[in-house]
């Protein structure tokens, strides 16, 4: 599928919101993938380099600001042994979105985050509606702006060991009933990969008796599936998993690969 067919997908998918179809023009060349063998398994929770899962609540389709803040914390992290929990809020409110809670894209939130910087949450805390902009001029931090990456699921999971987590949409019709484990049952006939209609962060890999896996932070809460997070199956594009992913860049040197400064633990 190609980018306009893709979009299209994803358009109709997040709210038919027709304002903010591209990524703008902040978007950085596709990043090219590490060469080196890619590491059996990375986990970035273990680096301490994840911000605990938030929670959208039910009135508000915030996914798509959750998890691409969260991809520009941990990167930060990884960066500047600095860890944020940054405010989704503020995200909201300034995406200039008509109505930030039907939907977005990841691009709307990065594009955000590059244009006016991002504060904390403690300082401007999530409601789970979209208010006014308060932006001011003490923003804890900015991007460089942001990329997209390959759909090959071997090529993502060394971006993820050597950059960070990544931002993905999924089909998040598998999610509704899930409580623990890997979803790997009914993934071809039960979950569509072109329906994409949730924004969420890959943190890690691993195997389990011979079964890989992505290790993914929702935004559903602490007390949903796995301490807010869940595991899919890895290799399949399991639910859409591997169409859309993306990444902020941050720091000066951020497209070239060499400000990796913290290691993923396996
Ligand atoms: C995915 O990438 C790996 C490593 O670059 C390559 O060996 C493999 O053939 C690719 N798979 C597909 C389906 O293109």
């Amino acid at each position: 599928m190609g980018p306009a067919a893709l979009r299209a997908t994803v358009l109709l998918l997040l709210g038919l919101r027709v304002s903010a179809t591209a990524p703008p023009e902040t978007a950085e060349p596709r990043l090219v993938p590490p060469r080196k063998s890619v590491p059996p398994s990375c986990d970035w929770r273990k680096a301490r380099a994840v911000t605990p899962p938030g929670d959208q609540g039910d009135r508000c389709r915030a996914c798509w600001a959750f998890a691409s803040v969260a991809n520009v914390e941990s990167l930060w992290f990884i960066h500047f042994k600095k860890l944020y929990k940054l405010s989704v809020q503020e995200v909201l409110d300034c995406s200039g979105l008509k109505d930030a809670c039907a939907g977005g894209y990841p691009w709307d939130a990065f594009g955000t985050i590059y244009t006016v910087g991002v504060t904390t949450a403690a300082h401007y805390p999530y409601q789970a509606r979209q208010g006014q902009c308060r932006w001011n001029q003490n923003y804890v931090l900015r991007i460089h702006g942001f990329q997209t990456l390959p759909s090959n699921e071997t090529e993502l999971a060394a971006l993820v060991a050597k950059r960070g987590p990544i931002t993905v949409i999924m089909n998040a019709r598998l999610l509704q009933n899930y409580r623990s484990g890997i979803i790997t049952r009914h993934l071809s006939h039960n979950c569509n990969p072109d329906l994409l209609d949730h924004v969420v962060l890959i943190v890690g890999y691993g195997q389990e008796n011979k079964i890989p896996y992505w290790i993914v932070k929702n935004s559903y809460g602490l007390d949903w599936g796995e301490k807010g997070y869940f595991r899919i199956y890895r290799g399949g594009n399991a639910c859409g998993i591997a169409e859309v992913s993306l990444t902020s860049t941050v720091g000066q040197d951020g497209a070239g690969g060499r400000a990796h400064r913290a290691r993923c633990p396996a």
